[in-house]
Order: C-alpha cells, then structure tokens, then sequence
C-alpha cells in the first residue's frame, strides 16, 4: 500500500540526490524501482515521506535529513564516489558522515579546495545549472609573465571547442621569475574549463585552487578538513537557488 500521496515519485528520487529526475524516470519504467515492496512502473504514482522506496533493492534515504558539507579537497583525490584505480576519493575524507551525499560538480585530480558535497539533489542539480549562475572562484599559479592583454583575453572569453567562455574576472595576485598567480571567477563548469582556459592563453595551470563556491570559502579548513555548513549558509545557498516557478 502506497501512504498518503505529496510528491511524484521521480521527483522525489531526483530530490534525494540519487538520479536526475529524466533518469529516475527511467529507472521507474523499467521496473527497478519498488515502493514499500511493490515494482512501480508508472511515472505518476505518488509517494509521501513515509514510504518505502527501493532502486535495485536499495532503499533510497529520507527527504527531511538534508545534509551539506564543505570538504577542503587535496590534490590526487578523485570526486567520484569509487575509483576503478583505487585511488583516494572524496569520500574516505568523511569519516562519521552516515549519509550518503554527492559532491556538486566536481574538482579535477590535481585540483585542490572548496567541494560541497550533499545528499539535497535538487539544489545541487541547480547549484550546478549554468542559469542560476553560481560564482566560483579558483586561485591558480601559471607557468610564465602573463601580460595584462592575456589577461584581457580571459575575462572577454575564450574559444574552447568551439565555444567561447562567459566573461571572467580575473586579477593579477602576484609574479615571480617563472611564475603568476591569478584569481579567477567563472560562473560556468565545463570540463577541466580553468586549466583549458590558461593553456589556451599560453600559460599552462600549474596549481589550482578553488577557494570559494557562491557564498562558501575555505575559511578554517585545511586540505583534507571538512565541516558541516551552518544554517546560515544553507539559507544562502536556498535563495540562490530560489526557483521562480515552484
Ligand atoms: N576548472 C578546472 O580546470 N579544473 C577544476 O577542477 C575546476 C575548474
């Protein structure tokens, strides 16, 4: 028996970080999902907090315990939740963290810094949507003297394949003989898009650090530390993502 109807069942496997909500449709017709015990196949059931939902035998978690936390990711950890190679992943990080979460987007191997990480599924899908436009923020080093008309180049865009970057903000943090750091803000994720960006300017990424995400920073937290946000943050995070039409 199916409790009393809220929310869609897709939206709410969506909602819990587990697939998105095209995905979880998916799984629904082709009978993985079961709800207190029995395959659901149709896409409009509806489901409350109180049922049972299962993918592949497992149970999905509850909706009311949202968790979110801020991980000083180090250099040579990958962002996915299990490697094939077995290298080091986010996760073994999060020592006492019961539940499962899932990092928003995500940070290179080699890169370090700011990596949320959270099991509310629908603010990370827009979290990581280009239309609500969240800012980060990466300090990089770079090989050679970059000359302000690169940096220039930087913050109208640059072509990579093919498409040219949103506008950056970009400043000069200082210089050696070989080397110049720079703090870059980007409002889109691509791939690997901060390194591209500097090789195609001539200045390959040396180090890359991202040091804040929207209204998050590392303040505090050294690599491999992580913390919980406050209440605070996560109201920050909530209205950056305020969706309009819901
Ligand atoms: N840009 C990159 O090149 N790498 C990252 O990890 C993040 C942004």
């Amino acid at each position: 028996m199916i409790h009393q109807a809220t929310e869609r069942l897709q939206k709410v496997i969506a909602a819990r970080g587990i697939a998105s909500r095209r995905k979880a449709e998916e799984y629904i017709r082709s009978g993985r999902v079961r709800v207190n015990g029995k395959v659901v196949t149709e896409l409009g059931v509806k489901v409350s907090a109180k049922d049972k939902i299962e993918i592949d035998g497992n149970t999905i978690g509850q909706a009311e315990s949202f968790v979110y936390i801020l991980l000083y990711k180090p250099v040579k950890v990958v962002t996915t939740s299990s490697d094939p190679q077995g290298r080091t992943t986010v996760h073994d990080f999060l020592s006492g963290v019961e539940t499962r979460v899932y990092s928003v987007g995500r940070l290179d191997y080699d890169t370090s810094g700011l990596l949320l990480l959270t099991n509310d599924g629908e603010m990370a899908n827009r979290l990581m949507h280009p239309s609500y436009g969240v800012e980060k923020t990466y300090h990089a080093l770079v090989a050679g003297d970059v000359l302000m008309e690169s940096v220039t180049q930087l913050r109208r865009g640059i072509v990579l394949e093919g498409k040219k970057t949103s506008p950056a903000k970009v400043k000069v943090l200082g210089k050696n003989a070989s080397s110049t750091k720079l703090e870059i803000s980007i409002h889109e994720g691509r791939n690997r898009q901060v390194r591209k960006m500097l090789e195609q300017i001539g200045h390959p990424c040396l180090k890359l650090t991202r040091i804040r995400y929207g209204p998050l920073n590392l303040r505090g937290l050294r690599p491999g530390e992580w913390r919980y946000l406050t209440t605070i943050e996560v109201e920050k995070l909530q209205a950056i993502t305020y969706d309009q039409n819901h």
